[in-house]
């Protein structure tokens, strides 16, 4: 009994030690988090508002982003998202059970603490998304023999890449992009055989392009691209990574072709290359990488067409070859591929029509074929799948009418198709679509009334001149609400200007000149406080120009030349001094161009052709008063016909 009674002693103690050395390290845990806290939301921060002091020994364990273990210790900590402004303490080190560090987008700053190399039971460390700086502290990682995953995107890092991660034989994920690592990728890099994720972009990395990374036979996903600059070719070596799902390549100065290897790659699925020196043709065999979805060669010196191999990547679904000299036809295949939503060839020299089964199937979102020579008629099924959103098609030669399925395209954000030789009526449809901010039509050889109908809410920018629209403006453009720059000068445009355009509070320039607009200018006019410039000019249009013009503030352009405009120059416009430019040429104005202000600025070809009106300095000229308006003319004119007697005379004179 009594040797019971010492053992149940014995365990009593045990166990109460136990306990205290637990609730010890438990508080202790609890009191690193809140020194943690008090560095990392720093002088001015908040957040955390759920880390406060408390008794209880396993109170931090339901801390926001906390997770422990049985004995209270934290094994897990995710602070993410949040605005904190300051460091991460030493203390950290004390956190040693923890096994998922987590402490990203929060704009922490400073070195990391050394005393991170205690955290040896890591399997996830990632510190993405802060501005930490100077050198990696490579040597916290050594003890690490866990670590899975090492994430450091998108700090404030440089100097050297850090050599001590060779030593991490469980690395899979190691991201290093988006700092300021400088010199060259380390040969050493290629003992990570663990290693399945790569991200090494956007840094100032050189040197010769790194082919030894070929020896990494798990790679699944290489980003070495972007503000790096290597010198050399595609390694061929990289056919071998028989896992490879992403290579991405981007933007760090690597030059020469396509090597055929690629073809050996069935897994990958996306292949960015774009933003290079690529030349030669594009490689017929990387049709071999049968998985391919997401194809960028966009931005470099590539030639020649479009192989027809690649009929054979019926997964693809981004094909960008924008900026390079290629030739050649869009093949038809293209518009059978299943799942193809974005399109960009922008910039080359590809010739004949569209495929005309493109959008067919239904999930074209994109499709920007800016300045290549395409002829033909736009397909009809661009927006079958009522996905597209973007369609520019400027600079071409395509020809025919815009299809009326694009006015049910209720998708559609942007269409941008100027300068080519379309032709037909706008579909009435397109000026009703909720998301559409952009019509860009102008400079083709459309006809046809615009509708009467117009609501679409979400109009920035509608240009249609230079095209042989006729009829009149319709009131419905007033429901335009959000609309900033409207271009319709130089068509066949009459009637009078629907007074509703002047509800458009947003509108900034309105260009009708070059059409046959008759009537008066509204004093509504007026009321347009945002526009910054008005080109009326060559129509019919007639009556005078109200003084409140002057109210507009923002007005440095006020064309009103060649209409059939009347009545005196309010001189409050001379007080406009934000007006750089105003033509008021070739209209019927009178009385006297008032002086001084913004006046100054303006040459007399401003006035010219106004057969009634008198420059001050061609004085003396009758007064306003005197003018009376209805039967007023000021001498000038009266001068000149005398000067003409004169000049008549004295030719006459010397004739005989
Ligand atoms: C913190 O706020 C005070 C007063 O609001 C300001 O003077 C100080 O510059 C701020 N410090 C930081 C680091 O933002
Ligand atoms: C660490 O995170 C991984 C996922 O990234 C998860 O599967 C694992 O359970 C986490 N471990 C702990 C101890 O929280
Ligand atoms: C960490 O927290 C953020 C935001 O609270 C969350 O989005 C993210 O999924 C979390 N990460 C992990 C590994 O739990
Ligand atoms: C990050 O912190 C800096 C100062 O430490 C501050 O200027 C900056 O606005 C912060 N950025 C964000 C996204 O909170
Ligand atoms: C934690 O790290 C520091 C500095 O690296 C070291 O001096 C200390 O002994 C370590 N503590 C533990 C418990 O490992
Ligand atoms: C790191 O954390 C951020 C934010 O929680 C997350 O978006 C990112 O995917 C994480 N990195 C890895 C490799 O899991
Ligand atoms: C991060 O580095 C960039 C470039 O050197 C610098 O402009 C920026 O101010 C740095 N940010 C911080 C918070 O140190
Ligand atoms: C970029 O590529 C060109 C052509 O291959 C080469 O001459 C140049 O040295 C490269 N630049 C760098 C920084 O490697
Ligand atoms: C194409 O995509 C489908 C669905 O994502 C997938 O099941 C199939 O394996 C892919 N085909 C190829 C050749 O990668
Ligand atoms: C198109 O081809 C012409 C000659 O045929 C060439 O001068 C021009 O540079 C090419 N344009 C592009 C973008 O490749
Ligand atoms: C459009 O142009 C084509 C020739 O390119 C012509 O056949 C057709 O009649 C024209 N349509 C209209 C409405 O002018
Ligand atoms: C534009 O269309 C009109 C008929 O609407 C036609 O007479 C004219 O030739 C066409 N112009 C061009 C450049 O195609």
């Amino acid at each position: 009994m009594r040797t019971v009674t010492c053992n149940n002693l014995h365990l009593l103690i045990i166990s109460s030690i136990l306990v205290i050395f637990s609730a010890y390290s438990a508080s202790s845990d609890l009191d690193v988090l809140l020194k943690l806290k008090s560095s990392m939301i720093g002088p001015n921060g908040s957040g955390l508002k759920d880390w406060t002091p408390s008794s209880s020994p396993s109170a931090h364990c339901s801390f926001s982003g906390v997770s422990c273990n049985q004995d209270s210790r934290v094994v897990s900590l995710n602070v993410s998202f949040e605005r904190l402004f300051g460091t991460i303490s030493p203390e950290i080190g004390l956190l040693n059970k923890l096994v998922n560090l987590t402490v990203s987008n929060v704009n922490l700053t400073g070195r990391l603490p050394s005393e991170m190399g205690n955290l040896t039971s890591l399997k996830v460390l990632n510190i993405s998304g802060n501005v930490f700086d100077g050198n990696f502290p490579g040597e916290i990682v050594i003890g690490m023999a866990e670590l899975e995953t090492l994430d450091a995107y998108n700090n404030n890092f440089t100097g050297p890449l850090p050599g001590e991660i060779v030593r991490l034989k469980n690395l899979k994920h190691l991201s290093l992009g988006g700092n300021y690592f400088t010199g060259e990728i380390l040969e050493s890099y290629s003992e990570i055989q663990s290693l399945e994720y790569l991200g090494l972009n956007g840094n100032q990395l050189k040197g010769k392009v790194p082919a030894f990374l070929s020896k990494l036979k798990n790679l699944k996903k290489i980003y070495i691209g972007y503000f790096n600059s290597f010198y050399g070719e595609i390694p061929h070596e990289f056919g071998t990574l028989s896992n490879l799902e992403v290579l991405d390549m981007a933007s760090c100065n690597i030059s020469g072709k396509i090597p055929t290897s690629l073809s050996q790659l069935k897994h990958l699925h996306s292949l960015f290359l774009q933003v290079n020196r690529l030349t030669g043709h594009i490689t017929p065999e990387l049709s071999g990488s049968i998985s391919l979805m997401n194809l960028d060669l966009s931005n470099n010196g590539l030639t020649g067409e479009i192989p027809e191999s690649f009929s054979a990547l019926t997964n693809i679904t981004l094909i960008h070859l924008f900026n390079n000299n290629l030739y050649g036809q869009i093949p038809a295949f293209f518009g059978d591929f299943p799942n193809l939503d974005i399109l960009q060839v922008w910039g080359n020299n590809f010739t004949g029509a569209l495929p005309k089964n493109l959008g067919r199937n239904g999930k074209l979102k994109i499709l920007d074929v800016t300045k290549n020579h395409f002829t033909g008629t736009i397909p009809r099924d661009l927006c079958k799948g009522g996905r597209l959103q973007t369609l520019i098609l400027m600079d071409n030669f395509f020809s025919g009418p815009i299809p009326e399925e694009l006015g049910e395209c209720k998708s559609l954000v942007k269409i941008r198709a100027m300068k080519n030789f379309l032709n037909g009526t706008i579909p009435a449809g397109m000026f009703n679509l909720p998301l559409m901010n952009m019509i860009e039509l102008n400079d083709n050889n459309l006809s046809g009334e615009l509708p009467r109908n117009m609501s679409g809410e979400a109009f920035i920018q509608l240009r249609l001149d230079n095209n042989n629209i006729s009829g009149k403006i319709p009131p419905g453009i007033g429901n335009l609400s959000s609309l900033n720059v409207l271009f319709l000068q130089n068509n066949r445009l009459d009637g009078e200007i629907p007074e509703t355009i002047f509800n458009l509070k947003l509108i900034s320039i309105i260009n009708i000149a070059g059409n046959n607009i008759s009537g008066k200018i509204s004093s509504s006019f007026s009321s347009c406080s945002s526009l910054t410039s008005v080109d009326f000019s060559r129509n019919s249009l007639s009556g005078k120009i109200t003084k409140g013009v002057s109210q507009l503030r923002d007005l440095s352009l006020l064309n009103l030349s060649r209409n059939q405009l009347t009545g005196s120059i309010p001189s409050e416009i001379s007080h406009m001094i934000s007006l750089v430019t105003l033509d008021l040429s070739y209209n019927d104005f009178i009385g006297t161009v008032p002086v001084g202000g913004q006046f100054l600025a303006f040459n007399e070809s401003s006035f010219a052709g106004n057969p009634h009106l008198c420059l001050p300095h061609n004085a003396p000229c009758p007064s306003l008063e005197n003018t009376a308006e209805h039967s007023g003319q000021c001498r000038r004119p009266s001068f000149s016909i005398s000067k003409l007697v004169i000049t008549v005379v004295a030719l006459v004179t010397s004739l005989i």
